[in-house]
């Protein structure tokens, strides 16, 4: 079915320079999520504005050659690139992918998370994988590895936040998981839960004072996690995901906001009701629980209509679906 190379929509780069109209009325958004008043007014939200300590420092900091954060699994890395994911654009620099990142359970500051991983052990790693399964089974990372169809894809990855990277990542299709457990017909959603482990990671307890159900959790409807898009990585650039990437083993959904694609993976679950998430839960009408690529919804801070690319600083147009139409259009198609 997907032996043709798709050309996404975006595949020529708009070089547009319409600024942001970023909302920044702190109020009028904390109103409008019900949370002004509550504790949750000191609560650093999804922002990309001021999360680096200063965008100088990102660069000095990407042209540094300080290794990424240590690496937590083997394998026989590179795997091959599947060619119908090699669309032949420039990568994004690997040390500034590796240096700006969203993991909250360290710091809500980008270009932090990557010094302050060091205690976080991320082998061995079982993951937990049961629900509403005919065959629920626990293995380790690296037992993933050796049995599952690995390869290499390159997908664009887009955050609410509006900036974009486009990175190599390895793995395996969910699909391929999903039909090792036989989920029970009256599975409907699939369920992530992120590791649990305060003490090795410096940002958790302050979340915790601002309210964050943690740990982290996401989910997906049964058939957006069949979708051959939707990828378990264990590996960025060739190698296995440094600590900062969401090691040893995250989800990726690139056709969805950033914030679907949960790092740091212990528990896969499949259940009926539409699981809670972390986002929706904090802030339903921001982050619902869909939350696919569209430029024409804005976020109440962020226009969705381009995107900064967080190497080059260029601003391109946003494709619906992030340029994954022809895959994930049909999903939704009343
Ligand atoms: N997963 C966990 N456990 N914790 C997080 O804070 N942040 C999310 C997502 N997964 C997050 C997470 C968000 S908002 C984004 S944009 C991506 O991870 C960032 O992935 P990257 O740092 O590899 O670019």
């Amino acid at each position: 079915m997907f032996n043709i190379i798709h050309r996404p929509d975006w595949f020529i780069p708009e070089r547009q320079v319409t600024p942001e109209t970023a909302f920044l009325n702190r109020r009028y958004f904390l109103k409008q999520m019900g949370m002004a008043g509550a504790g949750l007014l000191s609560m650093p939200l999804i922002s990309c504005s001021k999360q680096t300590t200063n965008e100088t420092t990102v660069t000095v900091a990407a042209q540094d050659s300080k290794p990424a954060a240590s690496i937590a699994s083997a394998g026989n890395y590179p795997y091959p690139r599947n060619p119908e994911f090699n669309p032949g654009w420039p990568l994004t620099n690997e040390k500034v992918a590796g240096t700006y990142n969203n993991f909250y359970e360290f710091s809500t500051t980008k270009d932090r998370v990557h010094q302050l991983v060091d205690k976080f052990v991320t082998a061995p790693w079982p993951v937990e994988i049961g629900g509403l399964v005919e065959k629920p089974m626990t293995l380790d990372v690296q037992e993933l590895i050796a049995t599952m169809p690995m390869e290499e894809r390159v997908y664009r990855f887009r955050c609410v936040e509006a900036w974009a990277m486009i990175v190599p990542w390895t793995g395996f299709p969910l699909s391929k998981l999903i039909e090792k457990v036989s989920p029970k017909p009256e599975a409907k959603f699939v369920r992530w839960q992120t590791f649990n482990r305060p003490e090795q990671a410096p940002g958790w307890a302050r979340l915790v004072q601002q309210g964050y159900p943690l740990p982290y959790t996401e989910g997906l409807r049964l058939d957006e996690a069949m979708n051959p898009l939707t990828l378990v990585v264990t590996g960025i650039y060739g190698k296995p995901l440094p600590k900062q990437h969401g090691a040893p083993i995250r989800i990726i959904v690139p056709w969805k906001y950033g914030y679907k694609s949960i790092k740091s993976v212990v528990k896969i679950e499949f259940v009926t009701p539409q699981p809670a998430t972390l986002w929706e839960t904090l802030a339903p009408k921001e982050y619902p629980f869909e939350s696919n690529v569209n430029p024409a919804v804005p976020h109440p801070r962020w226009s969705q209509a381009t995107e900064r690319m967080i190497d080059s600083g260029d601003r391109v147009k946003t494709q619906p679906y992030s340029g994954y139409g022809s895959y994930v259009a049909k999903l939704y198609a009343k």
